[in-house]
């Protein structure tokens, strides 16, 4: 994998597949230089999405690549890569991007692919994360920012942030709440990324070359907001 020097501002392609509130606070962060990087692309597997609409404001490239055009998975992760690749990306990062990739498109992008799941994983991988977490009676629910491996939402985590489940929650209130930690939480990792302070080896995440907890860093606004 290239190392990015200090000069020259970190590439990063966007996937999206919905709303791209993440996508958003990656642009923001950009914009106000808490991430020293470039969105070089933004690519989605569904038209007619406001995500989409957010990387034309912002004056972002975006392309379409529908997943509905392709018979297979490996098809349309063939075409997926290849489209990544032609933007020479130091980081891929998936933003509400809702299709499982194949093991081949993984390992492809391995080491500099990261994702965002609504949960304080290894709790809750898949969907319905939030509805789980309130019928489990848990107190806290969260997110979690991780390197992608070949096991859906079970890559090597990198940082969480976590908030109350108060009473009277619902899964769309709570998702709410999460979401506003996500967008602390992703570009802050992206921006340990981009800077060469955060890597993955093996199944281990290091930041400053030193090994993070299996849960990954515990986000706290106090210390790192
Ligand atoms: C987020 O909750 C993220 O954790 C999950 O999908 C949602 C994306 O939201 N992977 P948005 O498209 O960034 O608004």
């Amino acid at each position: 994998m290239p190392t990015i020097s200090e000069s020259e501002a970190a590439r990063i392609v966007i996937l999206i597949s919905g709303s791209g509130t993440n996508l958003q606070a990656f642009i923001d962060a950009t914009r106000n230089k808490s991430l020293s990087a470039n969105i070089v692309a933004v690519i989605s597997n569904k038209p007619d999405i406001q995500g989409l609409a957010r990387a034309e404001k912002a004056g972002i490239q975006h392309r379409v690549i529908n997943h509905k055009n392709y018979t297979t998975r490996e098809e349309f992760d063939h075409e997926l890569a290849v489209a990544i690749e032609g933007f020479s990306p130091d980081l891929v990062v998936l933003a509400g991007f809702m299709r499982i990739l194949s093991n081949s498109f993984v390992r492809r992008f391995e080491g500099m692919l990261m994702n965002i799941h609504p949960s304080l994983l290894p709790k809750y991988p898949g969907l319905n994360t939030h509805q789980r977490a309130i019928d489990a009676g848990d107190n806290e629910a969260g997110s979690t920012v991780h390197f992608v491996t070949a096991e859906l939402d079970g890559g090597p985590a990198i940082i969480q942030a976590r908030v109350p489940i108060l009473t009277g929650d619902t899964a769309d209130s709570l998702a709410l709440r999460v979401l506003t930690e996500e967008h602390k939480i992703y570009p802050l990792a992206a921006q340990w990324f981009c800077r060469g302070r955060l890597r993955l080896s093996g199944e281990i995440v290091y930041l400053d070359d030193a090994p993070i907890p299996e849960n990954g860093i515990q986000f706290d606004e106090q210390t790192m907001g």
